[in-house]
């Protein structure tokens, strides 16, 4: 069988979906060859003579396109080259699916197969190949080392002959797996540290790495049983704006990390409330590329109001690329090889499956979720 691996078009995305420390898995198996995009590890040193050295092909984007049964992807194919790409072929990878509904229609009526690592189901037995949740944690990583070069003050309180500096204090809204990392990160780096989420059940988490939980009482909120969060009323989402903006006066950085699955994230700091907020101190808006949690929040700039500085950076996770695409490539593999029969040398495509239900959005020509109908 033949995997294809090819390079984000992006070029802010320097992650690689395979990585030297974790290929030989894949290349382990039987009948198995990998035809990896020249320069494929340019973002994380990694040059295409160590991929050979492992055994794996390099060779150009093109060939990779007609040439493979298999096709790991980090962004959408265009239409040109999806046009190359032979009935049957299969695309694995990060498709960012609600932005794309049109790339999903294409490969339907092309009969191209389409796997959406985003559509794994959160359940114990996919946790290996949760790609929202490995780039997640590393972007809460990010978030708060960005953030705090951003801020005028150190975060650790230190006793000086020069003074007592006072330890800065921190306020992440959201804590899903982006916001669990940013408090760790933030409590390493000596910050005080608050969250608050609408899932309940986060206050535990949250005291658990020595950060406060602030109670806003929004009446009933709950989450999904994919443990996402549900979608607030209006009525509860002002209520939340108008609570929470008193953390943030006396934040001196607040991390936004709400996101609602599919949807665009719910807008929770308005400027009533960065009005509010000191001068100096940092808003970052984890949010900011699936419509933003900040009002004026931009992506890949720094927007100055009041002295406040609201910072909206894209592609946080490749900020880390090395350690991103270790864990990335492990999640594309060992998505791959849970499904590849040793004995017929073959992907099986049981839909009867509960990853591979969810994560197969396209399978012989048919859209399999309504929503991209
Ligand atoms: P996410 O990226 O969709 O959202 C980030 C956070 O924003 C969530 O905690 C959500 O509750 C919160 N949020 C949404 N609206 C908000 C609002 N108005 N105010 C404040 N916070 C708000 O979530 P993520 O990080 O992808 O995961 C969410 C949860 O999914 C996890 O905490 C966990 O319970 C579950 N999960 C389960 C896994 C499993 O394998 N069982 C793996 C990963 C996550």
């Amino acid at each position: 069988m033949k995997i294809g691996v090819i390079k984000p078009k992006d070029s802010r995305d320097l992650r690689s979906s395979v990585h030297p420390e974790t290929i030989d898995k894949l290349l382990n198996l039987d009948e198995i060859e990998i035809a990896i995009q020249t320069e494929m590890g340019l973002g994380i040193s990694v040059t295409d003579d160590i991929f050979k050295s492992h055994g794996a092909a390099i060779k150009s984007r093109p060939e990779i396109l007609q040439s493979s049964d298999f096709i790991f992807i980090q962004d959408i194919l265009s239409e040109d080259e999806l046009s190359r790409v032979p009935q049957g072929t299969t695309l694995v990878g990060t498709i960012n699916p609600f932005a794309n509904k049109s790339f999903i229609q294409k490969c339907s009526q092309q009969k191209i197969n389409v796997a959406s690592m985003e559509f794994v189901p959160r359940i114990t037995r996919a946790q290996k190949m949760d790609v929202l949740s490995s780039q997640a944690n590393l972007a809460g990583y990010v978030a708060v080392l960005s953030a705090a070069n951003y801020f005028h003050s150190a975060l650790p309180m230190m006793m000086t002959a020069a003074g007592t500096l006072k330890p800065a204090k921190v306020f992440i809204i959201g804590v899903g797996v982006a916001g669990l990392q940013a408090i760790a990160t933030a409590k390493r780096l000596g910050a005080k540290v608050e969250a608050f989420d609408t899932r309940p059940v986060v206050e535990e988490q949250v005291q658990s790495l020595g950060a406060k939980f602030v109670k806003i009482d929004l009446g009933d909120t709950g989450q999904t049983d994919q443990g996402y969060a549900k979608e607030l009323t209006e009525d509860q989402l002002n209520r939340q704006r108008e609570l929470q903006a008193k953390v943030c006066a006396k934040s001196d950085i607040v991390i936004t990390t709400a996101q609602l699955f599919g949807r665009p994230a719910p807008r929770l700091i308005d400027q009533a409330t960065i009005n509010q907020m000191m001068p100096g101190s940092v808003i970052f808006d984890m949010a900011v590329e699936t419509g933003g949690n900040v009002e004026g929040s931009i992506v890949d700039e720094v927007v100055v109001q009041n002295g406040v500085k609201i910072i909206g950076q894209s592609h946080l996770a490749s900020k880390v690329p090395n350690h991103a695409s270790f864990a990335l490539s492990n999640n594309f593999i060992n998505f791959f090889i849970d499904f590849y029969d040793q004995e017929s040398h073959s992907f099986n495509f049981d839909l009867e499956d509960e990853i591979l239900n969810s994560s197969m959005l396209v399978f012989n020509g048919e859209i399999r979720n309504e929503a991209f109908k």
